[in-house]
C-alpha cells in the first residue's frame, strides 16, 4: 500500500518501510552518504545523510528514518548543507590520503567525491588520528587503516552479505580499529576473502591488493569496464571485468547484478589469472605413443575422445563412466550432455557443477 509524503515541496508516495533515503533516492534527489551500502541494515554512523523535517528538533538522519504519512522533508537546505561540510570536515580529518588509486576497490572513491563536491579543506582540522595499517601477509586484502574512517561498512558486509562475522571493531574513540577475532591476521581468522569488504569499503582503506599489484600507472579514464557473468559456477554472479590494453587488471562485483547484488566469493573475485595464463589450452591434444600430449585436429581428438569411451564401455560396463556438465555450459550443451550419457550409455550417471 503506498502512502503520501512531502519532499522539498513536492507530494512523493511511498510504501510502508521504506526509508526517507530510499523514497528521497527514487525520487532522484542527491544526499549524501558514508555508512550507508543498499544493501546493509541502515547503520546511521555518519550522519551526512541529514534532513530537515518539518516538526523535528534536530536533522534527522535519512538512512534510518521511515518515512510517515503526512512528513515534510527538505534535503538540502543551507543550514543542513553547513552541517554536511562540517561533519565532512571532521571525517576528513581522519583520513591520510583522501585519493586513492581507483583498482583499489569499487566504493573506493566515495569520500574523495565528497570533498570535491562539498570542496573540502582538507587541513582545516587537524589533531589526533585513529588506525594504524595492520601489515597483513595474504596475497589479495590491504589493509590500510591510515585511510579508515569507522564506516564499519566492511564489518557489517561481512556479516549480513557474506554471513562469516570475520572482522569487527575494537576499542572506541580514537582507538578505534576494525580488526580481526584476537586482533591476527586474515588467513588465520573466519575470513573467506569474498573480497566484499574491498569494495564496500568508501576510502581506500580496504583494497585490491592483487589489482593494485597489477598495474600502477592507472587512472580510471584507462580502464576499460565489460560487464560479464563469472565462469566458474551456477550461481551465475554478474560481474565487470577491468581491463587496461586487453589485459585483465581487476574485478568489480556488479551491485545491480540479479543474482548477487554486489557480492562475489573468492573464486568470482580473485581467481581470473586462467584467462591469461600461458598454460592454458587453446587446442585439443592427444597423447601421443611418446607419452607426450600433441596439438591435434578437433575431428581427430572427438574420434579418439570416442574410442576411449567405447572401450572402456566394452571393458568396464556402462555404469563406469559419468558425466559432470558445466554450470558454465548453455543450456543447449546441458542437454546435449545428458543426452550423451542417458542415450549414449543408457545411465542416469549425469550431473552438473551447479549443484556441487
Ligand atoms: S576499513 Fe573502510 S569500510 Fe571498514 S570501517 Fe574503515 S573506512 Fe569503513
Ligand atoms: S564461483 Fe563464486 S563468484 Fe562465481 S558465480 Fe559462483 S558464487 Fe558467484
Ligand atoms: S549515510 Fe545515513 S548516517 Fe551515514
Amino acid at each position: 500500500m503506498s502512502d503520501k509524503m512531502q519532499i522539498d515541496g513536492i507530494e512523493v508516495t511511498f510504501s510502508e518501510g521504506e526509508t526517507v533515503l530510499e523514497v528521497a533516492q527514487r525520487h532522484q534527489k542527491e544526499i549524501p552518504t558514508l555508512c550507508y551500502d543498499p544493501r546493509l541494515e541502515p547503520f546511521g554512523g555518519c550522519r551526512l545523510c541529514i534532513v530537515e523535517v518539518e516538526g523535528a528538533r534536530n536533522p534527522m538522519a535519512s538512512c534510518t528514518t521511515k518515512a510517515t504519512s503526512g512528513m515534510i522533508v527538505r534535503t538540502a537546505t543551507g543550514p543542513i548543507e553547513t552541517y554536511r561540510k562540517t561533519l565532512l570536515e571532521m571525517v576528513i580529518s581522519e583520513n591520510r590520503e583522501v585519493d586513492v588509486h581507483p583498482l583499489s576497490g569499487y566504493a573506493s572513491g566515495e569520500l574523495a567525491d565528497l570533498r570535491d563536491k562539498y570542496a573540502i579543506n582538507e587541513a582545516k582540522i587537524t589533531g589526533t588520528k585513529s588506525g594504524t595499517t595492520k601489515d597483513d601477509d595474504n596475497p589479495f586484502i590491504l589493509r590500510d587503516y591510515d585511510l579508515c574512517i569507522s564506516c564499519y561498512r566492511c564489518v557489517r558486509v561481512c556479516a549480513e552479505q557474506e554471513g562469516d562475522h570475520a572482522i569487527n571493531v575494537m576499542n572506541r574513540g580514537f582507538r578505534t580499529q576494525i580488526t580481526t577475532e584476537f586482533d591476527g591476521l586474515l588467513k588465520d581468522s573466519a575470513c573467506t576473502f569474498c573480497g566484499q569488504c574491498i569494495q564496500t569499503c568508501p576510502t581506500g582503506a580496504l583494497a585490491d591488493k592483487k589489482a593494485l599489484r597489477a598495474v600502477d600507472e592507472v587512472v580510471d579514464a584507462t580502464l576499460d569496464k565489460t560487464r560479464t557473468i563469472c565462469p566458474y559456477c551456477g550461481v551465475g554472479c554478474s560481474v565487470d571485468v577491468l581491463t587496461k590494453d586487453k589485459k585483465i587488471v581487476g574485478i568489480h562485483p556488479a551491485m545491480d547484478g540479479p543474482a548477487n547484488q554486489g557480492a562475489l566469493c573468492v573464486k568470482g573475485q580473485f581467481a581470473y589469472d586462467f584467462v591469461q595464463h600461458p598454460d592454458r589450452l587453446k587446442a585439443p591434444l592427444i597423447r601421443g605413443e611418446d607419452g607426450e600430449l600433441h596439438e591435434a585436429a578437433w575431428e581427430d581428438a572427438l574420434d579418439k575422445a570416442a574410442e576411449g569411451f567405447r572401450k572402456v564401455d566394452s571393458e568396464h560396463g556402462r555404469y563406469s563412466v559419468y558425466g559432470i556438465a558445466s554450470g558454465r555450459a548453455p543450456s543447449e550443451a546441458a542437454y546435449l550432455m545428458q543426452k550423451f550419457i542417458r542415450v549414449g550409455f543408457g545411465t542416469n550417471y549425469i550431473d552438473n557443477c551447479s549443484r556441487a
